[in-house]
């Protein structure tokens, strides 16, 4: 049966290798981002729509058009805010829950309201992060906001169980993204750094995180809900 796929942040790194490998298996992928996502829809040969998840307007207005959700995957997120606790803006704290946790709030929230009005159950992906369980300094305003998405993946799967909808979260570690590889070239020392905290020796391709989405989105997770799934190479071992 094809399936109607929602990935947030879809023009993203990441978000690009959940669609592509969605729409493999012949779903009706449909990518959202806050701006350019026609350029990256047309390239990756998907729908696209335009939607701040912080906005619960544009949510409104993005699902309309969208039409029934099959399965949501929340990517949508920021990384960009760093700094140690006694440096850190107050405003970059505020900036980040306020995508981070908020956002993936309101796309819950506003996708299981439709889900469980139409009588249909679903799926929810959330991402979260390894570092919602292990702090890295400098690191702690994006890590708090994604241990805020472990307890929203909780909170959503013990109340959405009983309209057969359920939740997940795939937690990676450092991700091969385009944005990490030229920030962190090959053989760098921020890369060398990140590399030897890793078990298996070496850092998550976005295909990585992609197949452990497209697990829990499937049959094969049919009992699974409630749960932070870590792909990390083992960093959380050590
Ligand atoms: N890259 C990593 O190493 C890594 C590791 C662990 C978890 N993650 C998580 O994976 C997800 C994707 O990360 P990525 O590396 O692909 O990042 P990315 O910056 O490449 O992509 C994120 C996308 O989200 C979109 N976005 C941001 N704010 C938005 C908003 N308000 N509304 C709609 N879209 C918005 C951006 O435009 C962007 O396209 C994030 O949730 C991130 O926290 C990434």
């Amino acid at each position: 049966m094809t399936r109607t796929v929602l990935v947030t942040g879809g023009a993203g790194g990441i978000g690009r290798a959940i669609a592509t490998a969605f729409a493999k298996t012949g779903d009706d992928v449909v990518i959202a981002d806050i701006d350019d996502v026609q350029d990256a829809a047309g390239s990756l040969g998907v729908r696209g729509v335009t939607m701040d998840i912080t906005d619960d307007t544009s949510i409104g207005q993005a699902l309309d058009q969208v039409g029934p959700v099959d399965v949501l995957v929340n990517n949508a997120g920021l990384l960009s805010v760093h700094g140690r606790l006694l440096e850190l803006p107050a405003s970059d704290m505020r900036q980040i829950l306020h995508t981070n946790v908020y956002g993936t709030f309101l796309m819950i929230q506003q996708v299981a309201r439709r889900m469980v009005g139409q009588g249909q159950p679903g799926v929810i992906v959330n991402l979260s992060s390894i570092g919602g369980r292990q702090p890295t300094p400098g690191m702690g305003g994006y890590e708090s906001s994604k241990a805020a998405v472990d307890a929203l993946t909780r909170w959503a799967a013990i109340e959405l169980a009983e309209h057969g909808i359920r939740v997940n979260a795939v937690a990676p570690g450092p991700v091969l993204t385009p944005t990490l590889a030229a920030g962190m070239p090959e053989g760098s020392a921020a890369r060398q750094a990140w590399v030897s905290r890793i078990p298996l020796r070496q850092l998550a391709s976005v295909e990585d995180v992609a197949a452990a989405v497209m697990f829990l989105a499937s049959g094969n997770a049919a009992h699974v809900t409630g749960t932070s799934l870590p792909v990390d190479g083992g960093q959380l071992l050590t």
